[in-house]
């Protein structure tokens, strides 16, 4: 009996789901293959590729069971333009997506809701791996909640910080200062950030 992958359904999706597809559109470049890094269950992946048919989505998470969402919410959908899942993690040096042959080059990496929900050392990785992967004028998108000059935008995104915290004191909302400077260190420069709902960001890197 061949058994199917569970589906894994991450609420938020539903609800960010439209507004960075909207931010989406307007940054990332017309053509090329999208690198997402951290696609979790694979939804932001269905839904925002099959709004942008001019391009590639290659989804990528390193956990299995994730891999195996993603994998089953294709499965509705069927879309040639999304590529299998890659098993990436951020904290490794080399990606398999620097071996894989595509048909079409990276131009963009996506990255939503991981910076704060992981160590620092996963955003280091991800400006690194960045500056491999990414072509000379590549957008990388980043999504999420972040302090600015040090302050909280919100009571609640204070609360959630202390929430993420407590569950693993290595996790937590970032200041936008350290990522700009991370991006600055690998090559990469803050082009915008759009204000987004729930005290949430998009923050805009280009590879210079
Ligand atoms: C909160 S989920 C976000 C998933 C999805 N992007 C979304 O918005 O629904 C965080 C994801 O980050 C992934 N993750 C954690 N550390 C990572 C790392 N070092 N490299 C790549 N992905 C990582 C986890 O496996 C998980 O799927």
């Amino acid at each position: 009996m061949i058994m199917r992958a569970q589906k894994k359904h991450a609420p938020a999706t539903d609800r960010n789901r439209e507004p960075i597809l909207a931010v989406l559109k307007d940054c990332l470049p017309e053509h090329g293959t999208i690198l997402e890094i951290a696609s979790g269950s694979g939804q932001h992946a269905i839904y925002f590729v099959d709004h942008m048919p001019g391009h590639y989505w290659l989804p990528s998470d390193p956990d299995l069971a994730s891999r195996d969402s993603i994998s089953a919410w294709w499965w509705d959908v069927q879309l040639k333009n999304i590529l299998p899942p890659l098993n990436i993690n951020t904290l490794e040096n080399f990606w398999p997506v620097e071996k894989v042959e595509l048909p079409l080059p990276v131009t963009a990496m996506v990255c939503i809701n991981m910076i704060h929900i992981s160590p620092w050392e996963s955003a280091v990785g991800l400006m690194k791996g960045a500056a491999r992967v990414l072509p000379e004028d590549g957008i990388l998108y980043l999504y999420g909640p972040y302090k600015i000059d040090g302050e909280h935008t919100a009571p609640s995104n204070e609360l959630f910080d202390l929430s993420l915290q407590s569950q693993n004191p290595d996790w937590g909302v970032r200041d936008l200062n350290d990522i700009s400077s991370l991006a600055g260190e690998n090559g990469l420069s803050l082009v915008k950030t759009v204000p987004m709902p729930a005290n949430n960001l998009s923050v805009i890197l280009r590879k210079s």
